[in-house]
């Protein structure tokens, strides 16, 4: 399948939300992804439910929302009432991570699970059957705007042999400086969808440059 791009409007101008929305409505773009960050998973806060919903009144396509959280599961229910389509949480604050994919699930969401830049792959091979999507941090969450994480092509390459391995549908997910340079290379090694930031929303074209990603 050609790769797909999830918009992270973490880096977009919240004193126009709606233009940004429309923007990215208008574009090529093939998911938003919602980054809420809670301040004790990640050092940083985003934003939560208001925007959320404000994002799904106007938004035209699917909204992938990506949970830096401790305790996701107490607010799994909200985040589908606001309107999310895919919710992924992270490994590393899931210590019942089977009951969290099949509560998300129960909800009528897809369900993904993340790995920090340090958290093996190899920790997913006895759920990698049961998630809809796996989001490897190509960065440390938490920041918008940093820098690509070099390790990260020899986990996309392990987690693909996984997931042809085992059968599993999940696709591949990579969160955190993505950009025109690395976006091929990405996609070869075996990733089916690309969040990005800061390289669309603080270009001088973000259309231009949403389609030249695609075309990559
Ligand atoms: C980081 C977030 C990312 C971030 C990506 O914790 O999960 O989604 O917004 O931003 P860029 O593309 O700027 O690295
Ligand atoms: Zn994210």
């Amino acid at each position: 399948m050609p790769h797909l791009i999830s918009a992270s409007i973490l880096n977009a101008d919240f004193s126009c939300l709606k233009k940004e929305i429309e923007m990215i409505n208008s574009s090529e773009t093939d998911w938003f992804h919602l980054d809420i960050m809670d301040g004790v998973f990640v050092p940083n806060l985003s934003f939560g439910f208001p925007v959320v919903e404000q994002v799904k009144k106007y938004a035209t396509k699917i909204l992938d929302v990506h949970l830096m959280i401790v305790e996701p599961d107490k607010f799994v229910e909200r985040f589908r009432e606001a309107g999310a389509d895919i919710l992924t949480v992270h490994y590393e604050v899931c210590p019942h991570l089977h009951r969290t994919i099949q509560n998300i699930k129960s909800f009528g969401m897809k369900a993904g699970v993340s790995l920090n830049p340090h958290t093996p792959v190899s920790v997913l091979e006895d759920i990698i059957q049961d998630v809809d999507l796996v989001l490897l941090m190509t960065v440390n969450p938490g920041f918008g705007g940093q820098k690509f994480i070099e390790n990260s092509y020899a986990k996309i390459t392990r987690l693909k042999k996984m997931i042809v391995e085992k059968g599993s549908s999940a696709v591949i997910q990579v969160d955190g400086g993505v950009d025109l340079s690395n976006t091929r290379k990405l996609v070869n090694a075996g990733v089916d969808v690309l969040v990005i930031g800061s390289f669309i929303f603080k270009s001088d074209n973000p259309l231009d440059t949403i389609s030249k990603l695609k075309k990559a």
